[in-house]
């Protein structure tokens, strides 16, 4: 059954947060300078759950998943989950969102069960910035780099996230873009977004998608190419000396909510119809208490009643000022 919003946009990809977990402290997710208290073990789905889950979505039209956290690979049988997944009817791509911690570890065994690509988020090369933003020890521009390298060698298509902001690491763009570009990967800059309330959200530091553009094309032309498919998230744009793509995500300058098919499911297993929805509606419970039946009834009018369009509507006052954080809805 195919499922339409009151927009019309179908229900087509599925983002799922494995766990609100990280060991890395981003400012703009997690700052370091909080506690946190993490979902206790009993209010998360299991794994089980979690396929069930998925399997209602792919039977209301979703054909996409996305693994994300927090930092999806610190959940315990992840392997598992994606080979249960991997079987679901009608799920053509599954994809994960990772900060390579744990790539060296799992990437083997996940392409085994089913991944069919990672995209691993590296914000700088430079070691101090990288330690500043990531808030961790424990990694490196160099390790991230290993980690990206290994998982393609494994065999798994990747690609790199950068969010860019200004004064921080924007005087990167042409060092990342060499750096990915030698090694055959594709690398997206995200516009710094104002997700959730911890990350001190700021548009002088935003740099507008026109602008990466345009200091990209002063060192290597580019064309634009079509999506790879309706809704896809990032701009996309084909190297002229035939050395691959890069792609820029442009949520604040160009939003793309009319082509908006992705619903989130997060580790506690609510679902949110907008990465900057206040409140998600709770499958778990439906599911725990009355079964998969009623899990799918929630879904249908859930959906068939989605407005969200917040990108579009950013700064207008009656949106919300409370926001799911971004490391339970994992972006
Ligand atoms: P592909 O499947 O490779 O196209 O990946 P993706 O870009 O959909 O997923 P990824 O997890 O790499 O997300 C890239 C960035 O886009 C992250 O910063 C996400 O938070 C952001 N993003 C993804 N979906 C949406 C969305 O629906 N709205 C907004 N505003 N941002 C999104
Ligand atoms: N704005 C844009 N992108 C963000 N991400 C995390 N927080 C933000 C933000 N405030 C990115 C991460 C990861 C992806 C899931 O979202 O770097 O690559
Ligand atoms: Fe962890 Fe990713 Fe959030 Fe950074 S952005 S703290 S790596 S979940
Ligand atoms: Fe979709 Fe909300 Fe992002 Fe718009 S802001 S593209 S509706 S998730």
């Amino acid at each position: 059954m195919k499922l339409h919003d009151i927009f019309q946009r179908p229900l087509r990809d599925l983002r799922i947060s494995v766990t609100d977990h990280c060991n890395f402290r981003c400012g703009y997710c997690m700052p370091a300078d909080r506690t946190y208290t993490f979902l206790p073990k009993s209010q998360v789905l299991t794994l089980e759950e979690i396929a069930e889950l998925a399997g209602i979505f792919a039977a209301h039209g979703t054909r996409k998943l996305r693994i994300t956290g927090g930092e999806p690979l610190l959940r315990r049988g992840l392997v598992d989950l994606i080979a249960m997944l991997s079987s679901i009817p009608g799920i053509e791509d599954i994809a994960l969102t990772t900060n390579g911690f744990a790539l060296k570890r799992l990437a083997a065994p996940l392409k085994e069960a089913g991944l069919n690509r990672v995209t691993v988020s590296l914000d700088s090369l430079d070691p101090a910035v990288f330690a500043e933003l990531s808030g961790t020890k424990i990694a490196t521009p160099a390790s991230t780099l290993a980690a990206i390298d290994h998982a393609a060698s494994v065999g798994l298509p990747v690609k790199i996230n950068t969010v860019v902001q200004r004064g921080v690491n924007d005087n990167e763009i042409i060092s990342l873009l060499e750096t990915f570009r030698e090694r055959g990967h594709t690398l997206r800059f995200i516009e710094f977004m104002d997700v959730g309330s911890l990350n001190r959200w700021d548009r002088t530091r935003v740099v507008p998608a026109v602008e990466i553009r345009e200091r990209v094309a002063e060192v290597f032309p580019f064309e634009p190419v079509e999506p790879a498919y309706h809704g896809e998230v990032a701009g996309r744009f084909r190297f002229l000396d035939g050395k691959g793509e890069f792609g820029i995500i442009s949520s604040v300058t160009q939003p793309f909510c009319g082509s908006c098919n992705r619903a989130r499911l997060s580790a506690e297993g609510k679902l949110y119809t907008c990465l900057f929805a206040k409140d998600g509606h709770d499958l778990k419970t439906l599911l725990r208490e009355q079964g998969p039946q009623a899990v799918a009834d929630s879904l249908r009018r859930v959906w068939r009643a989605r407005d969200d369009r917040y990108s579009e509507l950013r700064g207008r006052e009656d949106q919300p000022k409370e926001k799911v954080e971004m490391f339970h809805i994992g972006g």
